[in-house]
């Protein structure tokens, strides 16, 4: 590919990311979508693609943070899948949305059903290998958090992410005590978070831990225009890196003015 080429792909990404935050309906801070974008990019120079592949939505609503991760997954031809209980939207809504977004949607599959009702097994083979990327943001309580972090455990391949949603949300103090609860219990040997940004928690295998902790300080030198970059460079290093859970992570916070992109319906 020439240079020319690479840009053109570049930009294709983002209008289709710009396009999920402006017009799909849900929740998601705009910074936390572009960290989502560069780790998943990080993730295909770890990550043997032939083992691990495709990503897991658990709580889709209507696609907001689906579409950004299915924006990613196009470049290899990767398969989704999306859980939910669909009592508030449909599944030809939010495969509409992803195809509004993104051009297409026919690596996406939506299952209808609670996630506390998954087995590992069930995902496995709707997807066909281990997922690189999960997104928790299904039932916003201690066991609905605990059991989808349970079973992405189970299903995780080496060097896959799982971006918890709501962790840092004072609305929603079940989604923090689940996923606390969760990688300090005898269940989890296996992962480790890295880094918070604005309302996501992002965990990763321990194999893979170091190579996305050391990514984060060139992804906000990539990204100076972003909230969280700007408000990086006032906190000093103590600040922006803390413990959690025995681990090391980056803290980067959302600051008062931040771009959340929440469109209502009909807005
Ligand atoms: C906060 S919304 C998800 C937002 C979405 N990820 C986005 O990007 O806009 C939570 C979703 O989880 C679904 N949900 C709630 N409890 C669930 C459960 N036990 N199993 C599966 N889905 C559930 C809801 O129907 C809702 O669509």
């Amino acid at each position: 590919m020439t240079d020319a080429q690479i840009q053109e792909v570049k930009k294709i990404k983002e209008d289709k990311i710009k396009f999920a935050l402006k017009e799909i309906e849900g929740w998601l801070w705009e910074d936390s979508a572009w960290l989502t974008a560069f780790l998943m990019e990080i993730q295909t120079k770890n990550v043997d693609l032939s083992n691990v592949s495709g990503a897991v939505e658990f709580g889709t609503y209507k696609g907001k943070y689906l579409s950004v991760i299915y924006t990613c997954l196009q470049e290899h031809s990767e398969v989704a899948i999306g859980y939910d209980i669909f009592t508030i939207n449909t599944q030809e809504q939010l495969k509409e949305n992803i195809k509004k977004a993104n051009g297409e949607s026919d690596r996406l599959f939506c299952f209808k059903g609670d996630t506390k009702r998954l087995n590992s097994d069930d995902i496995l083979k709707a997807l066909g290998k281990k997922p690189r990327f999960i997104s928790v943001d299904a039932e916003h309580t201690f066991e609905g958090v605990y059991n989808d972090l349970l079973l992405s455990l189970q299903i995780l391949g080496d060097g896959g992410i799982v971006a918890v949603d709501d962790f840092t949300n004072v609305h929603c103090p079940g989604v923090t005590e689940g996923a606390i609860a969760f990688l300090s219990s005898t269940h989890n040997l296996k992962l480790k978070p890295f880094v918070s940004c604005c309302n996501k928690l992002f965990i990763t295998t321990e194999s893979h831990y170091e190579i996305y902790f050391n990514e984060i300080e060139e992804f906000l030198c990539k990204n100076p225009d972003l909230n969280v970059s700007k408000y990086h460079t006032t906190r000093s290093d103590s600040q922006n890196k803390q413990k959690l859970c025995r681990a090391d992570i980056h803290v980067l916070s959302h600051v008062k003015g931040a771009n959340y992109h929440m469109k209502k319906a009909g807005s």
